[in-house]
């Protein structure tokens, strides 16, 4: 059972950003992924169909004998709160790890948190951190254009495109005075150098993906289920849309230079 991989789904591609830490935290494990571009976004549908696609997701991912399920997606954590009691495997979605990250590093008690409409909508972040540290202040704001900016590559920092929508998201939370800020969703540590320029260098930036991983790593030590071999991973790839641009995205989410084989499945089977 150590040997057998770890799954991990988004909504989207925006989860490989979790992967990229995953293979940062635990070079070892093999990882199956599942990215449903074919129902992306997830972030404006309702709680009903959220619910519904991530059971789906999860069950796909079983019938590649995971032996956990990460839900690498904002969205699916913050709304599918009961999905963990539906598996017969450790599952973690990216809220408590990421939640409980930030309240390590605020030095003022005062946190931002950026995510989808859902998300934010959930309000699963302040509620997950203010059930444990009553005392910090929680200024949530939803990010919309975001996710399609990634998708479309506006990225970079010095973009006064990307630069003016960071800027009309984030002056509350600035104004504010937040020393913190949570990156509730996994397209948005692609935009973590660009929120820095505009945001200053004494706010930290929280990654949801590297908070999980560092989680994951624990939950399975845990349960016994690392894999000890000293052999590294091996990653699969599956999405419910055409592959056929998925390298070039996919490197962008994982940071390094992707030729991986990616099958398209479909996932209302
Ligand atoms: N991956 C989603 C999240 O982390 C963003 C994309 C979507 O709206 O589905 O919330």
């Amino acid at each position: 059972m150590s040997s057998a991989p770890i799954g991990v789904f988004d909504s989207g591609l925006g989860g490989l950003s979790a992967v990229k830490e995953f293979l940062n935290v635990l070079p070892n494990e093999s990882i199956v992924y599942f990215g449903d571009t074919g129902r992306v976004p997830y972030g404006n549908r309702s709680n009903d169909t959220i619910n519904r696609y991530a059971l789906q997701d999860a069950e796909f991912l079983l019938r590649h004998n995971v032996k956990m399920i990460v839900a690498a997606c904002g969205t699916v954590s913050s709304v599918a709160k009961d999905l963990g009691n539906k598996l017969p495997v450790p599952y973690t979605g990216v809220v408590s790890p990421t939640a409980y990250a930030a309240a390590e590093k605020t030095r003022n008690g005062k946190i931002g948190v950026i995510g989808t409409t859902a998300t934010i909508n959930s309000h699963s972040y302040k509620l997950s951190l203010e059930k444990r540290h009553p005392a910090i202040k929680v200024y949530e704001q939803n990010c919309p254009l975001f996710v399609p900016l990634v998708e479309n590559g506006f990225i970079n920092k010095d973009d006064q495109i990307v630069r003016l929508v960071i800027k009309r998201y984030l002056t509350p939370l600035i104004e504010a005075d937040i020393d913190t800020l949570i990156l509730g969703c996994t397209h948005y540590p692609i935009l973590s150098n660009a929120i820095s320029s505009v945001l200053g260098d004494k706010v930290t930036l929280v990654d949801s993906g590297k908070e999980t991983a560092i989680y994951s790593a624990k939950i399975l030590k845990e349960n016994s289920l690392l894999n000890n071999s000293n052999e590294k991973g091996n990653c699969k790839f599956f999405v419910s849309d055409t592959p056929d641009d998925f390298n070039n995205v996919a490197g962008l989410f994982l940071g390094r230079e992707m030729d991986h084989k990616v099958e398209q499945i479909n996932i209302a089977d």
